[in-house]
């Protein structure tokens, strides 16, 4: 089943001589179940196309479907909802909330849900448990590890059960082991069924993906 598509998809920032060409006519088809990583240099627009795919940004110009809907139809209402319920972002430097617990870091996605207390600790503690950090739910931020923060900011992403996780250079701001330990995580994931996109500049990081995406000049290419 196919869980995101970009055709055409066009973006271009300023006007005139100002003008950048962020991303030049993608295509790109996610099925359910994908495990991508999106490289190239800086400044080829991967950050645009995953902005783009998580509903933060528009395309210029091109067609965006998301779960077979049209997303540049969508209204507000509508991209609220899928940012929220359909997709989940980890990003380079974490996004925790740092005057927040791990576990109200974690809660945070789902604040805005019709759901039972009860369910949303059980969810909470489950994913706490599945990436190892149970025991630092009452800690902030602060007092913990860049790995061990990187790992709550995935339990948040995951805590909503989206059908798509999106994440920036997630390994960017951690050593080579931690970042391994990170990419052998995101693979389990993977593995239990849950679609990844995953930015990043490192060659080795990115065969650990199923699958590249080349982005160079804001045009693509499939490596598979
Ligand atoms: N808000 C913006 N306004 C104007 N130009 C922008 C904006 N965001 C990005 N750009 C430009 O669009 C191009 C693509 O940027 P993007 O952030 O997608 O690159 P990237 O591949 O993620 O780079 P990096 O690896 O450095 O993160 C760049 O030339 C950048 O300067
Ligand atoms: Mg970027």
């Amino acid at each position: 089943m196919t869980v995101a598509q970009l055709k055409n998809i066009s973006k271009i920032y300023g006007k005139g001589e100002s003008e950048t060409v962020a991303l030049n006519n993608i295509d790109f088809k996610i099925e359910q179940g994908d495990f991508w990583a999106v490289i190239g240099p800086s400044g080829s627009g991967k950050s645009t196309l995953l902005n783009i795919l998580g509903c933060m940004d528009v395309p210029t110009s091109g067609e965006y479907y998301l779960n077979g809907q049209l997303v540049n139809d969508f209204s507000n209402e509508q991209l609220s909802k899928a940012r929220n319920e359909v997709i989940s972002f980890v990003f380079q430097y974490f996004a925790l909330l740092n005057e927040y617990t791990v576990y109200d870091n974690i809660m945070l996605p789902l604040n805005c849900r019709k759901m039972s207390m009860t369910e949303k600790k059980k969810r909470i503690n489950y994913y706490m448990e599945r990436l190892g950090i149970e025991k630092l739910s009452k800690k902030k931020p602060a007092q913990i590890s860049g790995g061990q923060q990187q790992r709550v900011a995935i339990a948040r992403a995951m805590v909503t059960c989206p059908d798509i996780i999106l994440a920036d250079e997630p390994t960017g701001a951690l050593d080579r082991k931690t970042g391994e330990e990170l990419m052998n995580l995101f693979q389990e994931i993977n593995n239990e069924g849950k679609t990844i996109v995953l930015v990043t500049h490192d060659m080795k990081v990115a065969a650990k993906a199923q699958r590249q995406l080349i982005i160079e000049d804001g045009k693509s290419k499939i490596v598979e």
